[in-house]
């Protein structure tokens, strides 16, 4: 760590614009972290010791229900590059400030292809392995290498593998054991050069026949295209209308359970997991209790997709929660299945 580095605190900060939710609360402290050093010269200053600590990157799965009474280390590490390749794959490194859409643009403009079912996520690079982000068929664990990251506790700069990240489901070591202890700083992701089409998700494959992708091979470009467009149909944009994305994880369930289910509701959307579970589509779960397009106060069920709940102007994230609660209630009380929430609340 340099000896010069000192941190730069902001009291009263705003973080309307760090959560995409876009609810209006402030942080005690805020320093924004543009150099790896900075990170420690933040949290062992003393004007904050002590106090606790939130990480933002770009505020996209967050609920912030009121003002943070502690530091936010807003992360604007920036940096990409192609650091090797080998006979299989090649290697890209992005620093966790980059926004995740631009650098996924990025790797396709160098001729890499491989993240492109994974366009328009919002948020940042460093905060795509938290919650290891996917859709349309593909999840980043499958092209992660390691990543980089400062154990706050000692300063100790890590590097990482897949196997030490434990990736889930919208899944990973820093949602359990490694919360709050770590802050990501790089990551590089391993984009193998026999790459193959991943069309098979059914709102993919019926953009890309509409399209006019019916008989050749789609490239990886065809695929970001029909990504961001089946995202821009369904999902609202969060800069027009508050949201975090799927605020409900697709709940996994017992293949007894899921029999059950189906007698009672045959049209259930369901998906067959290796372990032999049944994970079933929340969005289709909550869309049958009747929330699709309610409101709670200034909350909402999103009117195109019931898995996404959107602050329709001015909401607080207690409201959202409220509205969460409301809907995991009916689906409990429905389909006798538990909804988990996605984001992170605080
Ligand atoms: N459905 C309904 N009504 C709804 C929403 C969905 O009936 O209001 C049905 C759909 O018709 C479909 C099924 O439910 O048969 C699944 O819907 P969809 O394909 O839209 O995907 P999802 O399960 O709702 C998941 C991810 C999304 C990801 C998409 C595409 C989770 C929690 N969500 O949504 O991820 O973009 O698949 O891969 O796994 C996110 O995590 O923030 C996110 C947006």
């Amino acid at each position: 760590m340099s000896q010069t580095e000192s941190a730069a605190f902001i009291a009263g900060y705003p973080l309307k614009a760090h959560n995409t939710f876009g609810f209006d609360v402030r942080a005690q402290f805020a320093c924004r972290i543009e150099r790896e050093a900075q990170l420690m010269a933040a949290v062992r200053d003393p004007r904050t010791a002590g106090l606790p600590r939130l990480v933002l990157g770009g505020g996209s799965n967050v609920v912030l229900t009121g003002d943070f009474a502690g530091l936010v280390l807003l992360v604007a590490l920036q940096g990409r590059r192609i650091v090797r390749e080998d006979d299989d794959a090649w290697y890209v490194e992005a620093a966790a400030g980059e926004p995740w859409h631009d650098f996924v643009a990025w790797t396709l403009a160098q001729g890499l292809p491989g993240l492109e079912n994974l366009a328009l996520i919002p948020g940042t690079v460093g905060a795509a392995p938290i919650q290891n982000i996917g859709a349309y068929g593909l999840e980043m664990c499958e092209r992660f290498a390691s990543l980089r990251a400062v154990e706050l506790e000692t300063g100790a700069v890590v590097e990482l593998d897949a196997n030490a990240c434990r990736f889930g489901y919208r899944d990973s070591f820093f949602k359990r054991e490694g919360r709050d202890r770590f802050v990501i700083t790089s990551v590089t992701f391993r984009l193998p050069k026999t790459w193959q089409p991943r069309a098979g998700y059914a709102d993919l494959a019926r953009e890309l026949a509409a399209s006019g992708h019916t008989d050749a091979q789609p490239d990886a470009q065809a695929i970001f295209d029909a990504v961001v467009a089946v995202r821009r149909a369904k999902l609202p944009d969060p800069l027009q209308l508050g949201n975090a994305g799927s605020f409900f994880k697709n709940p996994v369930v017992e293949a007894t359970q899921f029999e059950a289910l189906k007698v009672q509701e045959p049209e259930v959307v369901a998906y067959p997991q290796p372990d032999g579970r049944v994970k079933l589509a929340a969005g289709w779960l909550i869309d049958r209790c009747g929330w699709k397009g309610r409101a709670m106060g200034a909350a909402g069920v999103h009117e195109r997709q019931a898995l996404v709940l959107v602050n329709r102007g001015g909401a607080s994230g207690a409201e959202v929660l409220a509205l969460a609660r409301a809907v995991q209630r009916d689906v409990l009380t429905r389909f006798g299945v538990e909804l988990e929430a996605e984001p992170v609340c605080l």
